[in-house]
């Protein structure tokens, strides 16, 4: 099996490149913040607050999370429903970012990517992914940009959407989600040391996309 793994913070693009790469390779493509995000939501929904690791322990043997692939779009599924559509909020960003540093969360994760991995080829993005989920990851890549540029590409896809946001609010909530996935103990976002670092705050997404396909064809 080949599995390319790609991190990197909030909001550098690494799901639309990776949609676009896995889709030209033919790789599954595997949004492991997604996980995270169907996991926060549970709690915010059981109104558990993002700090108290005590209930989060106790409440994380009743949570599934699974993937389903439905005409090339992954699906994540919490205790079997379809929660794409409620999962990137900003709300939901926060706790994920705040509930994802918790070990208990983590390895409740940890082995369906893993084993997800065993079974396809994949293209699997997240913070940890190089350096702690595939360590033998054939491919990585660390994603990044500026603030100002991700700042500003999320305020537009706000915009496109319909919800209007203020920019400088949407800078400060990136700031913080990187400054906590950067600084917890476990698995913080961390470049692997085998990892290529593409920064795509001057680049296209086609460009992007075509530096990725280039290092895949350089190790293959
Ligand atoms: O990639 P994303 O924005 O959907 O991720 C949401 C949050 O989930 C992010 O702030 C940190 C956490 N996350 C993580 O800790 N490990 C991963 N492999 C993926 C995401």
């Amino acid at each position: 099996m080949y599995s390319i793994a790609i991190d990197g913070p909030a909001g550098a693009g690494k799901s639309t490149i990776a949609k676009k790469v896995a889709e030209k390779l033919g790789f599954i493509y595997v949004d492991t913040g997604a996980m995270y995000r169907a996991m926060a939501l549970y709690f915010l929904r059981h109104d558990i607050k993002g700090d108290d690791e005590k209930k989060i322990s106790e409440v994380c043997g009743e949570i599934q999370v699974s993937l389903a692939y439905k005409d090339g779009e992954q699906q994540v599924l919490l205790n079997g429903e379809n929660v794409n559509a409620f999962i990137r909020t900003e709300e939901v960003s926060m706790m994920t970012s705040d509930i994802s540093k918790y070990p208990v969360v983590r390895t409740k994760l940890l082995d369906l990517q893993r084993d997800l991995a065993k079974r396809e080829n994949v293209l699997m993005d997240g913070r940890d992914i190089g350096t702690c989920v595939l360590p033998d990851a054939q491919l990585k890549i660390y994603l990044t940009a500026s603030v100002e540029e991700r700042a500003r590409r999320r305020y537009k896809e706000q915009i496109e959407r319909g919800i209007s946001c203020d920019i400088e609010k949407i800078k400060q909530d990136i700031k913080a989600r990187d400054e906590q996935d950067m600084n917890r103990e476990t698995a913080p976002l961390k470049q692997a040391e085998d990892a290529v670092v593409v920064d795509a705050s001057d680049m296209t997404i086609e460009e992007v996309v075509a530096r990725f396909l280039e290092l895949y064809r350089e190790r293959s």
